[in-house]
């Protein structure tokens, strides 16, 4: 990434100064996903547009899946789509995006090459109220689903709701940071940062997040020794 750009992106996040790693020689290339793999993105895709099973689809826009390449290394999980996100079916797409965006890229991540970003539920809770239990067990295959096809090395839970949901926890956000937790069944090392949305509240911890972005991105060289986040 350029240096200039890299600067900006961490200006953003209030952080003064990150040196770039350059990615190894011969590191590999993204291979396409084999085309069942397409089918079964395909098929997920289809169900969660015609999803009905909560009442969260009454209200909604429209179910929102997820955005990213279809195999990727990293996977960012945050709540449920806002308001920007239901009308345009992608998630963190308003400001609290624009600031997920901005932390990702400051650890070498960008939604369109090298990390899929999703959400716990689909569907939009009405006035974004938190997710309620019902909704997160209904919605929960689907990202199981998503983990199955990624298969992701690592995850990063953004806020305290996606992380108790994903861990089955009710701990403290601020308990929940500076360790590796593992997601489920899959057993995908898993790091909990603050929500995007709360650091634009709070920009106080900001320099808190870069600590935890800096954790999962030495979690993550060290489970490849050294890649740069693009799948095998
Ligand atoms: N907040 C979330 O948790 N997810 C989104 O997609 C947007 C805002």
């Amino acid at each position: 990434m350029h240096a200039a750009r890299q600067q900006q992106y961490l200006q953003a996040l209030g952080i003064e100064l990150w040196v770039a790693r350059a990615p190894p020689a011969g590191a590999p290339a993204t291979a396409p996903p084999p085309a069942d793999t397409a089918a079964a993105w395909e098929g997920l895709r289809r169900e969660v547009a015609a999803c009905t099973r909560c009442a969260l689809h009454a209200t909604r826009t429209q179910g929102v899946l997820g955005v990213g390449p279809r195999r990727c290394d990293w996977l960012v999980v945050g709540e449920a789509p806002g308001a920007e996100e239901d009308r345009r079916g992608e998630p963190f797409v308003g400001p609290a995006g624009q600031l997920l965006d901005a932390m990702l890229r400051a650890i070498g991540l960008d939604r369109t090459s090298n990390v899929y970003i999703a959400n716990v539920l689909k569907s939009r809770p009405p006035h974004n109220r938190d997710p309620r239990p019902e909704e997160v067990a209904a919605c929960m295959p689907y990202l199981l689903r998503q983990v199955a096809l990624l298969q992701p090395k690592i995850m990063l839970a953004v806020g305290r709701i996606a992380a108790q949901n994903l861990l089955g926890t009710e701990a403290p956000l601020s308990r929940l940071r500076g360790q590796v937790h593992r997601f489920g069944e899959f057993n995908v090392p898993l790091v909990v940062t603050y929500h995007p949305a709360y650091l634009l509240r709070t920009p106080q911890d900001k320099r808190k997040a870069w600590e935890d972005l800096k954790f999962a991105r030495g979690l993550y060289q060290r489970l490849t020794g050294g890649g740069d986040g693009h799948g095998t």
